[in-house]
């Protein structure tokens, strides 16, 4: 029939626009992903891109989700800092935001007035779920006129009692330029000491207060695997998020955020890299530099996985009221400002 024919084409036509982009790229299970790999995906993001369009919607994608979401459907894929800016500046009346709960919340709060969607629901992040309000309202009152400042990694509610809002890309410019000597950063044990350490090494050394937890995926690398890695593969850069242990990032040959580590890769005449962060941002690597080479240990967050095509084409048509980010008037104000005081202090 002549539908049925116009559609195959239509697959076999997207099939090798998804293969363009994911051919070069490892799936969590080592394989590559095949052409009849994107054959049997391209259903789904056509209908996802198509329905998107209709619905006046746009996709944003943390760089940590499957590559089929990331490079097949979404419209700005990018690190926490990015897709803040980019969710601030929206115009499409919807926001399928492919992250994790915080990350969608914080679109929300930047962008109130649209309509906020996570396919994956409230999925969880162990440092956003590692400290509450109430907690930073005690470090508060325990350290009177010390400057609150938060990981992006956290709730709207803790948003709303801090001072400003950092990412891994900004952290240690902003905490380097405040003019106070004595800092809380929360909700990263081991980012705030990482932050400590990097401010000695810039010469404007800071106590740095802190409580919460680690993230699951980074706390795993070691200092002792670099040295392998090195061993194994001379010459070898090896790149690390600031969530890692303080004695993984004294060893590495560059420590930022995702986009840091990105931009680390596109300057860089090298050609071997390890990189101890979690799987979705080595896949974007792979598909951006396919004469480079990516050595990946481990570390997949399974909260960011918990966003799929299915579950993204399920949420544009019709979203459960767990996928909606819904907050309180007073949240979103009090945590607008902690994140727009990032962004004056970023500029
Ligand atoms: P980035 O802001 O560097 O993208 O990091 C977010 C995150 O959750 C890292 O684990
Ligand atoms: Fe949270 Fe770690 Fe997952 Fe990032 S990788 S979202 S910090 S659990």
């Amino acid at each position: 029939m002549p539908f049925q024919a116009g559609y195959k084409a239509l697959l076999e036509q997207e099939a090798h626009r998804l293969y363009g982009l994911l051919g070069s790229v490892t799936r969590d299970n080592g394989e590559k992903y095949t052409a009849p790999d994107c054959l049997q995906i391209a259903p789904y993001t056509l209908a996802v891109n198509q329905i998107k369009k209709e619905q006046n919607a746009i996709i944003l994608a943390h760089s940590y989700t499957l590559p089929e979401l990331a490079l097949g459907v979404a419209d700005f894929s990018g690190d926490s800092y990015a897709l803040s800016a980019k969710a601030q500046e929206v115009k499409e009346e919807k926001i399928i935001f492919a992250g994790v709960w915080f990350m969608a919340e914080t679109a929300k709060i930047l962008n109130p007035a649209k309509e906020v969607i996570i396919p994956a629901g409230k999925a969880g992040c162990t440092l956003a779920d590692a400290i509450t309000a109430d907690e930073v309202k005690n470090l508060k009152k325990q350290y009177p006129g010390v400057p609150v400042l938060c990981y992006i990694n956290s709730s709207a509610a803790v948003k709303a009692q801090s001072d400003i809002c950092v990412t891994s890309s900004n952290v240690f410019d902003i905490a380097q330029r405040l003019p106070e000597k004595e800092l809380i950063f929360v909700p990263d044990l081991l980012m705030a000491k990482n932050l400590e350490n990097e401010l000695v090494r810039r010469g404007t050394p800071k106590k740095i207060i802190s409580a919460g937890g680690s993230c699951y995926v980074h706390k795993q690398y070691s200092a002792h695997q670099v040295a392998d890695l090195r061993r194994r593969y001379p010459g070898i850069e090896v790149l690390c998020h600031p969530e890692c242990l303080p004695d993984v990032c004294a060893v590495c040959d560059y420590v930022g955020s995702t986009k840091g580590m990105q931009e680390y890769v596109a300057r860089s005449d090298k050609k071997l890299f390890a990189l101890l962060t979690e799987h979705g941002l080595v896949n974007r690597l792979e598909s951006a530099h396919a004469d480079k080479t990516f050595i990946w240990p481990f570390g997949v967050c399974d909260y960011m996985k918990q966003n799929t095509l299915q579950n993204t084409l399920q949420a544009l048509v019709a979203p459960m009221p767990a996928q909606k980010v819904i907050l309180s008037e007073d949240v979103i104000t009090q945590a607008k400002k902690s994140i727009q005081n990032m962004f004056e202090w970023t500029r």
